[in-house]
Order: C-alpha cells, then sequence, then structure tokens
C-alpha cells in the first residue's frame, strides 16, 4: 500500500490535539513532535523538512505512531509524503479548530480499511481543497464531532463520505453540525452516507446538511444505513438507538452506477426526522433512478429525480 500525501498548507490551532498516522484506540503511541524536527509554527517558516522527517520517522516505527503538531500554521510545499499507511491516513482527534487544506491522499482502491481523513471528538474542524482517493471512507466522522465544515473535496476511488459507523457502544457522544458543500464523487462506493450500528445507543446525528454535489457513476449516491451489523456479529434482532435528524439534501445531481441511487433505511425504533430532500437530480443509465424509504420522515421539494419517498 502506497499513499501520498501531498499538502500546500496544513494550519493548526489546538491546545490538545494529535494528528495520528495509523489509526488506534489503545495505549499511547510513539509520539513525533514535529518542532523537534525543525518546524516553526510561525506562518511564514518552510516547515516542509521537518514535517518529512517526522513523518519518515513516524512510518519507519513498525507500531502505530503519532505525529504530534503543536498549535501554530505550518507553511508546507510541494510535499510528498510515502507512507505505508494503515487504517486510516490522518486522524483529527480531540482537536479545536483544525484547518486542512489542499491536501491529496492517494491510496490503492483495493487496500482495505484505508480511510482518507478520520474526524472524531473534535469541535470546529475544516476541511477545504483535498483530494482523496483511497481503499476505503474518503473523510469518515466518528462521535462528538461538532461544528465541521467540508468543502470543495474531490472523492473516489474509496467509499465516499461517511458519517459513522456510529452506535457500537451504548453510551456515546453525538456528532452535530456538519456540513459538506461543493464535492465531486466520481466513482465511489457511496457518496453521502450516515452508517450506524443496529445496536442500542444513545448517539444522535443532527443538523447536517450535503449541498453542491456531483456524482459520477457512484454505487449508492445518497444513503443512510441504521442496520450496519458486520457477519451478523452482536446486533442481531437488535435496531439502531442513534436517532438522527434535521439532514438536509440540496442541489446533487450526476449518475448512480446502480438503479437505486437514494436508500433511506432507518431505525424501526428511532424513525429519521426533519430530512429535507431538495433539487436533486440523479439518474441511472440515462433513466431517472430509484429510491427506497424506510422508518423515515421529511419534505421534499423543487427538481427530485428520482421522486422523493419522503
Ligand atoms: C450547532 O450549531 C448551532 C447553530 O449555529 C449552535 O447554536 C450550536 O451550539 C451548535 N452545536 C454545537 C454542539 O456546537
Ligand atoms: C450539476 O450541478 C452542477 C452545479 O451544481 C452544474 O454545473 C451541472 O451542470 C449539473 N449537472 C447536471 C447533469 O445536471
Ligand atoms: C436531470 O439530468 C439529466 C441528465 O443531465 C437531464 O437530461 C434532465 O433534464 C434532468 N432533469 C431535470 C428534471 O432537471
Amino acid at each position: 500500500m502506497i499513499s501520498i500525501l501531498e499538502t500546500t498548507l496544513l494550519a493548526i490551532s489546538c491546545i490538545l490535539c494529535s494528528v495520528l498516522l495509523g489509526f488506534s484506540n489503545a495505549a499511547p503511541t510513539p509520539t513525533y513532535n514535529v518542532v523537534k524536527f525543525g518546524a516553526k509554527g510561525d506562518g511564514k517558516s518552510d516547515s516542509t523538512e521537518a514535517f518529512m522527517k517526522a513523518w519518515q520517522s513516524a512510518c519507519a516505527n513498525p507500531n502505530p505512531a503519532t505525529i504530534y503538531v503543536p498549535k501554530g500554521r505550518y507553511l508546507l510545499r510541494n510535499t510528498n509524503f510515502r507512507v505505508n499507511s494503515q487504517v486510516s491516513h490522518l486522524v483529527i482527534n480531540t482537536c479545536n479548530n483544525v484547518v486542512v487544506k489542499n491536501v491529496r491522499l492517494i491510496a490503492p482502491e483495493q487496500s482495505p480499511n484505508t480511510d482518507g481523513i478520520h474526524v472524531e471528538r473534535s469541535t470546529g474542524v475544516t476541511i477545504n481543497g483535498c483530494t482523496l482517493q483511497t481503499g476505503d471512507d474518503c473523510i469518515s466522522i466518528g462521535d462528538a464531532t461538532y461544528n465541521l465544515f467540508i468543502s470543495n473535496i474531490k472523492c473516489g476511488p474509496g467509499h465516499g463520505v461517511s458519517i459513522g459507523s456510529l452506535g457500537k457502544n451504548v453510551e456515546e457522544k453525538g456528532v452535530e453540525n456538519v456540513t459538506l458543500t461543493n464535492a465531486i464523487f466520481s466513482g465511489s462506493d457511496n457518496g453521502v452516507r450516515i452508517k450506524t450500528w443496529a445496536r442500542p445507543s444513545n448517539g444522535f446525528v443532527r443538523n447536517v446538511l450535503f449541498q453542491n454535489i456531483v456524482m459520477d457513476k457512484v454505487k449508492n449516491p445518497i444513503i443512510i444505513d441504521q442496520n450496519y451489523c458486520p457477519n451478523n456479529q452482536g446486533c442481531p434482532g437488535q435496531t439502531s438507538g442513534i436517532k438522527i435528524s434535521q439532514i438536509t439534501y440540496l442541489n446533487i445531481n450526476g449518475t448512480s452506477a446502480t438503479p437505486e441511487a437514494v436508500t433511506f433505511d432507518c431505525s424501526p425504533s428511532n424513525p429519521c426526522r426533519g430530512i429535507r430532500f431538495q433539487d436533486i437530480n440523479l439518474t441511472y443509465m440515462n433513466m431517472a433512478a430509484t429510491s427506497s424509504c424506510k422508518n423515515i420522515e421529511g419534505t421534499s421539494s423543487g427538481t427530485l429525480v428520482p421522486e422523493s419517498c419522503l
């Protein structure tokens, strides 16, 4: 698995924040502080060498490693980080007010579980101008994520942008205030997805806006899947406790790679509420695609191809 990350500017401002290479919930991992490698967070000095050295040292470690970026603005030029990245490439965990700009992440389509950017337990993260070609989610969003703003994204191949999987645990903080605007998905498995385990949980997803999105031969352009239960283990016969509400889909057009472009499969015990569906035009083989709805309440208006099932 070869991946390349090209960054023109990565601006990070947070107090307690770790950007991880490789994702692990395990004990503290070896940490590589870019400042110790000579990076200067003054927004002017070229920190490319320092980031490169920190990255190489982290990659040389056989175990999951942390690249620590202290508060500051770092200028990186025409950088290629070659990482044999396991699981996620860039993890933003427990951060406030992080800006990730103009990042290019490339991994082979066949590489399993190589999320591009994973965000969780973070508030005020902005992701702008990124190109993400991965074997798993382009961007995945975990619990306790608030006020996330994503714009000008190119995604594919890969699994798309996913809120979730959420709700594996009973006790979870929610996801609130997520905007994805101006995005192109090409040949990806999903476009915009919300995915939750079919298990009891007190978590939620609310106030999400997906707008101005073009789909190019995407298998599931718009999908909510609240019945995630891999290998039928740990959840047979259960339903998702995650409450999904105030989700807006606005101005989304292009082509689906399957007949069903819109799939809303919400939890029987916690139906999706306040879903807004407006100005959608998704076709399959030059014909209107189809949509399906389960356990969902909402409104639709404007151009509606496929016809709304709300
Ligand atoms: C979500 O956005 C609303 C409206 O801007 C704001 O009032 C609320 O505090 C935000 N939620 C969080 C958890 O920050
Ligand atoms: C899709 O929308 C974009 C901008 O929102 C527009 O430029 C483009 O022409 C639209 N394409 C189709 C096939 O409707
Ligand atoms: C939807 O997009 C197709 C393909 O670009 C176009 O031919 C059709 O007129 C559009 N339908 C509406 C209702 O805008």
